[in-house]
């Protein structure tokens, strides 16, 4: 699948000498553009950015606001493992109805969606209403 390999190629990339987890990700865009991310850290550790909230700032960058699915990874290999909190809320942002797959470094691959992982969330729909 090549979302997945996608977010595999792009776990390659992490920035990550404090943690040495590195992480993936790939989004696909609502018009078939594929946009990837990885974990960036920093010596002052709070700064660290996730690889899903890199690639859906590049994606936004890139003019993309429409989204079907986002693919991420990580080195654990005996369990899939999801998006950290803060990430499914800035998925959220731009919508509940994304496919999320959760891979692992053999390209298998758990599919799910973000209204799983993030139920009875806070969106914008929610701003400005009583
Ligand atoms: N990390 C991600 O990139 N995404 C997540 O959803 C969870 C955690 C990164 C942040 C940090 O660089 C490393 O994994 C360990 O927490």
């Amino acid at each position: 699948m090549e979302l997945v390999s996608k977010c595999l190629q792009a776990r390659d990339m992490a920035y990550c000498p404090y943690s040495r987890f590195p992480v993936g990700a790939a989004i696909l865009t609502a018009d078939g553009a594929i946009i990837t991310g990885c974990n960036v850290e920093n010596a002052s550790y709070g700064l660290t950015v996730c690889a899903e909230r890199t690639a859906i700032q590049r994606a936004v960058a890139e003019g993309h606001r429409q989204f079907a699915a986002i693919a991420v990874t990580c080195d654990i290999k005996d369990r899939f493992v999801g998006p950290c909190g803060a990430c499914r809320q800035v998925l959220m942002e731009f919508g509940s109805d994304w496919i999320v797959y959760l891979a692992k470094p053999d390209g298998s691959y758990k599919e799910t969606s973000l209204s799983e992982l993030l139920p009875l969330a806070f969106t914008p729909a929610h701003l400005g209403k009583n």
